[in-house]
């Protein structure tokens, strides 16, 4: 008995080493921690129970019958966060590569398997090189195999990817499935095809960064939700994120303890410039109106004119989708539809209420946009507010103009509460465009045409820039001070709790792709 269970320590010992000493001091060296170091970093202390430490993979060819290590490169398990249960998969690069043999792909598939049965986020920390280039078809079956379940846990449980290595081929299409992506700068790459790969097809010279780096995925690209400047702050990040949302889509996100207390914020007062054209940044009527340092902004660098993020109100955790007007005056094209509906449909899969902050020019006007289907892209958005559920509240700081009025999450398109503080103007478009068009005849019968345009300018936004016609019908439920915003948002969000809407029953919509 005594050897038998020397022979099991034994091999734990060896498992833990994966591909040996000396890849694991190259992976160190590249500035890079081990695959089970990720582990360690990423769930509370000692909380980890590692699945299929003995597996090893079953490829014959190549030699590869002499070249089995235990666990075949990946790490697979479960444990807490904060106390909470996940599961998670870490790839080690120390062995050959990190990449998916069928065997690795096995070990993945079971803890998702397992999440998907229990109702907790699936974690997977990426280090690969793709497919098992000597194991052929069987690797990429295996890749199928985690798509189509990362695919049918869509929208049941959390998915979560943090990229922390090259990742190469069918490495990057799990976790651009996934809900969220977290990148590495300078030592974590994203590509369906390699550098040398697209050399050869495209003749096009271009380094893994330029390719694939954290930097081009999260500010061109768009693959990229969140990045770190090294793997601590990445699992710092993720660690973060976890915390704004529930375990599946059956549960909210867990409350943090709440002292109620004097909600006023003068500072909203002063943030919203005296003239129209003037930007600011909603992220300082973001921080103003949520709990103290809660604001967690997502996909910072992508579309920078739509703001998106994880927030508090009252301890509550709320899903915030605002207009920046300190970037392209804060227009809807076709990147900030993309980038906001995603993040809207995120938050109603996962029951997370959804506030707007609303200063919106309206659309993108030009030929670049149309050409790249503004149509198609910005219906995204507005077919994702639309079908949304949960508690949906709008505030409009300052523009709803046009069809972007429409689309930000109006009262005619399900939002539960419209409030415009008085700086508002909703109109179908700025005065001075709207008197140019609609005055045209007049302005040029006008001796001084300059004058009788900006008699007719005043004259329309008199009119229209304002809240009041909109709270007059209804579609602005209350015009309220910026300093009364906290109060009456929190007060609203808990009136809503309680909310049920049924959409009508149908297998799947048909969102705008
Ligand atoms: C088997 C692999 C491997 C792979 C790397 N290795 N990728 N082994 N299959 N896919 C092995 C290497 O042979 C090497 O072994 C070790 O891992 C480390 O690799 P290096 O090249 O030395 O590391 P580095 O210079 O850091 O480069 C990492 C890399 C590069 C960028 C990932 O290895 C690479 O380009 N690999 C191939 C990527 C690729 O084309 N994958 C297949 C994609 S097709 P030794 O023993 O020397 O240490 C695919 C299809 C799925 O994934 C499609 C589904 C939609």
């Amino acid at each position: 008995m005594a050897n038998k269970r020397e022979l099991l320590l034994q091999l734990r010992e060896e498992a833990k080493l994966g591909g040996g000493l000396d890849r694991i001091a190259s992976q160190h060296k590249k500035g890079k921690l081990t695959a089970r170091e990720r582990i360690h970093f990423f769930l509370d202390e000692g909380s980890f129970e590692e699945i299929g430490s003995m597996v090893m993979h079953r490829s014959a060819d190549f030699g590869m019958e002499k070249q089995k290590v235990l666990g075949d490169g990946v790490v697979t398990g479960y444990g807490t966060v904060n106390g909470r249960l996940v599961y998670v998969f870490s790839q080690d690069f120390t062995v050959f590569g990190g990449s998916l043999s069928e065997t690795h792909a096995e070990k993945i598939c079971k803890v998702m398997d397992l999440a998907m049965k229990n109702g907790a986020p699936i974690i997977g920390l990426n280090d690969s090189g793709g497919a098992r280039i000597q194991e052929g078809v069987v690797s990429l079956g295996g890749y199928a195999d985690i798509f189509y379940r990362n695919t049918l846990a869509s929208g049941v449980i959390p998915q979560i990817s943090a990229i922390m290595g090259p990742c190469a081929g069918g490495a990057v299409y799990s976790p651009a499935i996934t809900d969220y992506i977290m990148m590495v700068e300078n030592t974590s790459y994203m590509f369906v095809t390699g550098p040398n790969v697209v050399k050869t097809v495209t003749h096009e010279e271009v380094s893994s960064e330029d390719l694939g780096g954290a930097s081009v995925h999260s500010a061109k690209s768009g693959v990229a939700h969140l990045t770190a400047a090294n793997e601590i702050e990445g699992i710092a990040k993720l660690k973060k994120l976890l915390s704004y949302i529930p375990q599946n889509c059956e549960e909210k996100a867990p409350d943090l303890t709440y002292t109620p207390a004097d909600e006023t914020r003068m500072a909203l007062v002063d943030i919203i410039p005296e003239s129209a054209n003037q930007p600011y940044d909603i992220r300082d009527v973001i921080n103003e109106v949520a709990d103290e340092a809660s604001f967690f902004e997502v996909h910072k660098d992508f579309a920078e004119n739509i703001v998106v993020g994880f927030a508090r109100l009252a301890g509550k955790s709320i899903g915030i989708v605002a207009n920046q007007p300190a970037f392209l005056a804060g227009v809807l094209d076709i990147k900030s539809s993309q980038k906001a509906a995603r993040f809207v449909r995120f938050c109603d899969c996962f029951n997370i209420p959804l506030l707007v902050f609303e200063d919106v020019p309206g659309f993108l006007p030009g030929t670049d946009q149309e050409w790249n289907a503004i149509i198609t892209n910005g219906a995204k958005l507005l077919y994702a507010f639309c079908e949304a559920t949960v508690p949906r509240i709008t505030v409009i700081t300052r523009k709803a103009y046009g069809g972007a009025y429409d689309v930000m999450n109006s009262k005619h398109i399900g939002a539960d509460m419209n409030f415009a503080w008085p700086s508002a103007e909703i109109a179908v478009m700025g005065a001075k465009g709207a008197a140019e068009i609609i005055f045209k005849r007049h302005i040029d019968l006008a001796e001084d045409k300059d004058a009788a345009l900006v008699a007719k300018e005043k004259e329309y936004a008199d009119l229209f820039a304002n809240p009041y016609r909109a709270a007059e019908r209804g579609f602005v439920d209350e015009v309220i001070l910026p300093e009364e915003t906290r109060t009456k948002l929190i007060k609203a969000f808990k009136m809503l709790e309680t909310k049920v809407v049924n959409l009508p029953r149908k297998k799947h919509g048909n969102i705008p792709l």
